[in-house]
């Protein structure tokens, strides 16, 4: 049988038998191995052990309640005790055995990411209460005045 319908019908099937010889060396073998019969799991099985063996870099401020009980407490008494104290101090993975003591930060920039006042009022930043950093006791650290433990300005 001589039709014009075949010449691409072998291409189609050229194609076709050229994606599974791919697959067959590009996909690693125990993708979609799932123990529920044939449904997929769309991510290798193995990449669960991956994960699972994963260590996470920051520990959130329960982590330091046991050691710091004082600055767990009272920034949990305060405005900030919505942040993490790591959000601050950096990632704690290892410490206190590497690194023995986390870095203590008191520059304006620390701050200033947070607090610069933003005229946004549709955006949740803009919340936060903002001071213009150019105007704002220039040429000192926040922490002189203000406690980053507990920065509260009641009675200020
Ligand atoms: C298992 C106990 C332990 C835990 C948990 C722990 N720390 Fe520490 N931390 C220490 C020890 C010990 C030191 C070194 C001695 C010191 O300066 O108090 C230290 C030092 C520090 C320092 C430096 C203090 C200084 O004066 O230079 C900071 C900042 C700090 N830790 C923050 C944190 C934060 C934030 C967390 C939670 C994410 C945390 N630590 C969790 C034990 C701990
Ligand atoms: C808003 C930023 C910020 C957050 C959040 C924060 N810290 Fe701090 N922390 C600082 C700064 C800045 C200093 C240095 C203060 C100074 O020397 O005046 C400091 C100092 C420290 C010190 C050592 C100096 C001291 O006063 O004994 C420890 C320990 C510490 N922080 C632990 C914590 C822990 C634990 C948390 C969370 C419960 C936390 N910090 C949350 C900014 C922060
Ligand atoms: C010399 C002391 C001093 C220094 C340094 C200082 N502040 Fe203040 N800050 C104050 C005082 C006093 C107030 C309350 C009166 C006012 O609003 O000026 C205040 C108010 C604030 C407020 C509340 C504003 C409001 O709308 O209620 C924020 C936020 C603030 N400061 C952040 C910062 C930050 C961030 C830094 C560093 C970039 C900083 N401050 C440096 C003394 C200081
Ligand atoms: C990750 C964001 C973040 C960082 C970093 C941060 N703050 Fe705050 N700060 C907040 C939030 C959120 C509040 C609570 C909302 C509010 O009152 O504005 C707050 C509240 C405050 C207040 C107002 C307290 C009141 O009574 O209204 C002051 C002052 C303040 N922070 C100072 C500082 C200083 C000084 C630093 C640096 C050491 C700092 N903050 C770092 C997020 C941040």
């Amino acid at each position: 049988m001589k039709s014009h319908v075949l010449r691409p019908l072998w291409v189609v099937i050229a194609v076709i038998g050229l994606i599974l010889t791919a697959r067959y060396f590009v996909v690693p073998p125990d993708f979609g191995v799932y123990e529920r019969g044939f449904m997929y799991g769309f991510h290798r099985k193995s990449n669960e052990k991956e994960w699972e063996a994963f260590k996470v870099k920051y520990r959130t401020k329960k982590y330091c309640q046991d050691c710091h009980p004082d600055k767990y407490d009272t920034i949990m008494s305060s405005k900030h005790h919505i942040i993490q104290c790591e959000n601050c101090h950096g990632p704690a993975i290892d410490h206190p055995e590497n690194p023995e003591k986390l870095q203590i930060n008191k520059k304006r920039s620390l701050c200033i990411r947070c607090h610069t006042y933003l005229p946004y009022p549709t955006s949740q930043r803009a919340k936060i209460k903002g001071i213009d950093p150019k105007e704002h006791n220039t040429g000192m650290e926040c922490v002189t005045c203000h406690n980053p433990h507990k920065p509260d300005m009641e009675g200020w």
